[in-house]
């Protein structure tokens, strides 16, 4: 990740710890490897993901480990492990970090990829199913994909009560027409039917389409759980389609799943989704545990915007270039500069004995707003010059005074602002790369 791309990153980054903060969600952060059971056992040996994706390596102690192919597993192994969740409390977390998987690289699909997630477990209610919800698309939306370029995918999956009887109805399907649908899905029909749904194979996608639907096979408290959650999602006006056919490709979901798809970004079309699991605490061994969350893949974010043209603006790498007239005055600017660091303001000054001249075009490329010119005879004197870079004009200030005089400047041309410290480090999310608009709804980032 080059400064390009690491700035909109960080950017996204950002946006996402102000908004999951403000729903509530702390940090947490899970290791990069795991024992390789911790993922067999939540995500299901029967996926793709655990069947052919995982790095998996043994290490000098004959321990079998697996790179983390997502984050879910080991937010729910350490909640047990720490307990994190007692009795009757819950727990909201949120992470980001690189994920692996041996999948076939191509657009927007990559071995090692980051997903930003949030988890948030012991709540059963189905409000907690439309706050999950509402936050990935409020995410999408603060980073700036525009409504209009994403579409939102719910269904339910059912659970324990009811979806052993539907996978066989859907196993039989397989079987019955097992002659016309391709090898994959007819292997799976024993070990994970309900993955032909995912299938690919313009001929499979036709004959599956006629297959049975969970819709039609929940049983009443899953469906109770369904339609309140839609009713919730309704009152807020979000707009979403039921999609009976998204299944997702983890074994540990239960009732609702979701899924947030954008143009752009060729075959790969997920740009997040989760959904609840509210079996897989026990997977390890804990006590019922009612869970859910997503997770939402950065790289794939960032080709959304660049897809819907949301402008990623470049950051001046400096606001204050501080020049030095001759070698007399080389040791002062470096002081002044750092002066000026302390004091919150991203300044820049030269390490490689450049001509004034030079120095001036270094501040241009570095788009610094102003620079201060430090001579011998001003320095002399007590003073300083300023110069505005943009109207050319030139202002005498006190060599005491620089840090509360530029501050005074930037203020006025706007570079400042009462809430925050120059260089956007301090709030976050107000200042993307180059000052983003405040929750990049207007597109500028
Ligand atoms: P997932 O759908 O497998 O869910 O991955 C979530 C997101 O990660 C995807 O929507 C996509 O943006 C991104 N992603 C996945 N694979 C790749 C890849 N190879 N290259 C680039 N991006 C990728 C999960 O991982 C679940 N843990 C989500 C969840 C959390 N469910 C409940 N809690």
């Amino acid at each position: 990740m080059l400064p390009d791309v690491a700035r909109a990153w960080e950017y996204v980054e950002r946006v996402a710890q102000e908004l999951f903060s403000r729903y509530g969600y702390e940090p947490i952060y899970t290791p990069l490897f795991e024992h390789t059971e911790v993922f067999t056992r939540g995500i299901g040996e029967a996926t793709d993901i655990v069947s052919k994706e995982m790095y998996t390596f043994e290490d000098r102690a004959d321990r079998s480990l697996t790179l983390r192919p997502e984050g879910t597993a080991s937010v729910v192994r350490a909640a047990l492990e720490h307990g994190l969740v007692p009795q009757g409390a819950f727990a909201k977390l949120y992470y980001a970090g690189p994920m692996f998987r041996y999948e076939r690289p191509q657009k927007g699909r990559m071995r090692q990829f980051w997903q930003i997630g949030a988890e948030l477990l012991g709540a059963a209610e189905p409000s907690a199913d439309a706050e999950m919800i509402l936050l990935l698309w409020r995410f999408f939306e603060a980073v700036g994909v525009p409504d209009d370029r994403m579409r939102l995918l719910v269904n339910s999956m059912g659970d324990e009560a009811c979806r052993p009887a539907y996978r066989d109805s859907v196993r039989a399907f397989i079987l019955e027409h097992a002659d016309d649908l391709c090898d994959e899905c007819v292997r799976r029909a024993d070990t994970n039917p309900i993955r032909a749904f995912d299938c690919k194979n313009p001929v499979c996608v036709t004959i599956v389409d006629e297959a049975p639907l969970i819709v039609d096979a929940l049983c009443e408290p899953c469906a109770a759980h369904y339609a309140t959650v839609k009713r919730l999602l309704d009152e807020t006006g979000l707009e979403y389609e039921e999609d009976p056919r998204l299944v997702r490709g983890l074994d540990y979901y239960t009732r609702t799943v979701f899924e947030v798809q954008a143009e752009g970004l060729g075959a790969q079309n997920g740009i997040g989704g989760g959904g609840r699991y509210d079996r897989l605490m026990e997977e390890y061994g804990g006590p019922p545990t009612p869970g859910l969350g997503f997770a939402l893949g950065v790289e794939r974010t960032l080709l959304a915007m660049e897809a819907a043209d949301v402008a990623i603006a470049s950051h001046p790498l400096a606001d204050v270039y501080v020049a030095a007239v001759d070698d007399t005055v080389r040791d002062d600017a470096f002081l002044i500069c750092e002066e000026l660091r302390s004091g919150g303001i991203a300044a820049e000054a030269d390490h490689q004995s450049r001509s004034l001249k030079a120095q001036f075009k270094q501040a241009g490329r570095l788009e610094a707003a102003f620079v201060v010119v430090v001579g011998p005879d001003e320095l002399a004197a007590g003073e300083l010059t300023v110069r505005d870079m943009a109207t050319k004009v030139e202002t005498r200030v006190a060599r005491a005074d620089i840090l509360p005089d530029l501050e005074a400047l930037m203020r006025e041309s706007e570079l400042l602002d009462d809430s925050d410290a120059v260089g956007g480090t301090d709030d976050g999310v107000d200042e993307g790369p180059g000052a983003a608009a405040p929750d990049g709804l207007d597109g500028e980032v």
